[in-house]
């Protein structure tokens, strides 16, 4: 992708993501922050059995789905990494690290998911939920899912949760406009990456939802349409 249009939707995010995560509070009624996706609800108890468990969520934003596993797994020797290119929402994630008691288990990083290494054979789980498609290439997308699948232990589990066939439209006008997200795939070839990348783990979960809902842009309000696939698998 060429650097000004990166620049540019990178921007578009940061001022997106500021709006929602100032007028929106972690696990509040009305919010879309009031819960932890049903995926990563269902997942957590799948590491009951653990003693020690070791997270990395990637894109993790103000700490939505992760503070729910550490709440969950507070009395183990429980690690998330939390890897987010705002600072704010880092800032955020501390914040609600404390509130709900979980301080010890969260530690929260200022990177982006392009340039953050993950560390081979050491996580549990990991996860990125509404994040990959914001690496800046479709090249990036490809080469991190295979670190995640190198940085995953036997009997760990990843859990994907992306955009794909993104189109945004003006709200006023009914224009389409250029979709504010750095890789943009067609359905078939995001599934496609994905059960190739993972072909010798046990597939837990595999959907595709189209979805539809308001976004702020610099231009003023898009409708952004979606299809969400969702992927979750075991490292056997
Ligand atoms: C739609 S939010 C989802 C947040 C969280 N995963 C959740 O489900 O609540 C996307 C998050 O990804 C972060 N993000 C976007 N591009 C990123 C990148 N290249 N590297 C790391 N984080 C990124 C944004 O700042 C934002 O917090």
């Amino acid at each position: 992708m060429e650097d000004t249009r990166l620049k540019e939707i990178r921007k578009n995010e940061r001022k997106s993501h500021i709006e929602m995560y100032s007028n929106d509070e972690l696990y509040k009624e009305g919010s879309w922050l009031r819960r932890p996706i049903k995926t990563v609800v269902d997942l957590i108890p799948l590491f009951d059995k653990y003693e020690e468990i070791n997270v990395l969520d990637l894109g993790c934003g103000v700490g939505r789905n992760c503070i729910c596993i550490a709440q969950h797994y507070h009395d183990r020797l429980c690690k998330i990494d939390c890897v987010d290119i705002l600072d704010l929402a880092i800032e955020k994630l501390h914040a609600n690290a404390n509130k709900y008691g979980v301080t010890s288990n969260i530690c929260g990083i200022v990177k982006s998911i392009d340039d953050y290494q993950i560390k081979g054979n050491n996580y549990d789980l990991v996860m990125a939920i509404s994040s990959l498609e914001h690496v800046d290439s479709k090249e990036t997308f490809a080469n991190k899912l295979q670190e995640i699948e190198q940085g995953i232990r036997k009997n760990g589990i990843v859990c994907l949760v992306a955009n794909s066939n993104i189109k945004e439209f003006d709200k006023k006008t009914g224009n389409e406009m250029p979709p504010q997200f750095e890789v943009n795939l067609l359905t078939e070839e995001m599934q496609t990456i994905f059960e190739k990348t993972f072909s010798e783990w046990t597939v837990l979960k595999t959907t595709v939802v189209d979805q539809q809902y308001d976004i702020p842009r610099d231009s003023g309000i898009c409708e952004l349409k979606t299809s969400v696939v969702t992927f979750m698998a075991r490292k056997e």
